[in-house]
């Protein structure tokens, strides 16, 4: 038996390099299923419930499309709105509710901590599905599946990250995880929407090759994944802040010119502006692909914490 039965995914540093690798390979094993090409049955019988507090499309909806491919079932809501959350319930007692009502829950909040949070208040497993500018592990899971499957591995593959790395939490817990994968990292933003420094410090003790770039342009000829984000407006205190850096970066078939033949370009999506429509013609163009991977990768997890296999 694995060590997920029953666990929370709360952060990604707290899963060993064992651990992801058991997610990745049983994800692989899990396409057909989520191509709609096998049919299983592993988790009926199962309730997931899925809470956003915050916007959500390939999360929410991949979770659902993982957790019907595997006969089990769904409830939740998509926003706070039209649920108890509007009379001033806590999420303390939503979540002591929820728990009574299902096997597992999947929770996105505008707070920082929230995900932690709610497991201290749930004997059922709590999956982190986004946490305010923290962490979103189950994304981080399923990029490094996007990586691991299109170019075989982590070990020296050179992957740069571009854009918001301040408020980015996608960023965040792909640096830790790469950071234990031996990933050759640069690091691409303005000035004002660096990576936090703590990260930066942690990546140091791991002894790995990193690079702090502001110009695409001095890290785009050594790239094997570039990692696009979107700049995070509503993580802004201060709206002007916001258009001071907004289309700082975008990525397009000129950029390209000057990039490996077999780089692939990520994004967790949604993008805004940063990735201009004619590289999604391109062989780099990868970020359709990964939000695909969020379904077998969400069927894995899904399958070990609820004991499906
Ligand atoms: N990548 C991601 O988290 O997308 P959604 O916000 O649509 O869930």
């Amino acid at each position: 038996m694995s060590g997920f039965r029953g666990r929370d995914i709360l952060s990604i540093r707290e899963l060993s390099r064992a651990d992801i690798d058991l997610v990745l390979k049983t994800a692989r094993k899990m396409v057909p299923i989520a191509l709609g090409k096998k049919v299983s049955r592993a988790l009926e019988g199962k309730i997931l419930s899925t809470l956003f507090y915050e916007p959500s499309t390939r999360t929410r909806l991949s979770f659902e499309s993982a957790m019907a491919r595997l006969g089990g079932r769904v409830l939740g809501f998509s926003s706070a709105e039209g649920t108890s959350v509007q009379k001033g319930e806590t999420l303390a007692d939503t979540i002591r509710m929820v728990e009574a009502y299902s096997d597992a829950i999947v929770l996105r909040h505008p707070q920082e901590g929230a995900a932690r949070l709610a497991a201290e208040f749930s004997e059922k497993p709590v999956i982190n599905a986004g946490d305010g500018a923290g962490q979103h592990p189950t994304q981080t899971l399923l990029d490094l599946y996007t990586i691991w499957d299109e170019k075989g591995g982590f070990d020296g593959r050179h992957v740069a990250l571009i854009g918001d790395l301040k408020y980015g939490r996608t960023v965040h817990s792909l640096t830790y995880a790469l950071a234990e994968l031996g990933a050759t990292l640069a690091f691409v933003s303005p000035p004002t929407l660096e990576m936090p420094r703590e990260i930066v410090e942690h990546v140091k003790e791991r002894g790995l090759s990193f690079r702090m770039a502001h110009r695409l342009e001095e890290v785009i000829r050594e790239a094997d994944v570039l990692y696009v984000t979107r700049i995070q407006k509503e993580r802004f205190p201060d709206p002007q802040e916001y258009e001071k850096v907004a289309g700082s970066y975008r990525i397009d078939t000129d950029v390209l010119r000057e990039a490996k033949r077999d780089l692939i370009i990520m994004h967790p999506l949604p993008r805004v502006m940063e990735i201009a429509a004619d590289v999604d013609r391109t062989k780099h163009a990868s970020y359709f692909k990964q939000a695909f991977n969020g379904v077998p990768v969400r069927m894995a997890l899904l399958d070990l914490i609820l004991g499906g296999s």
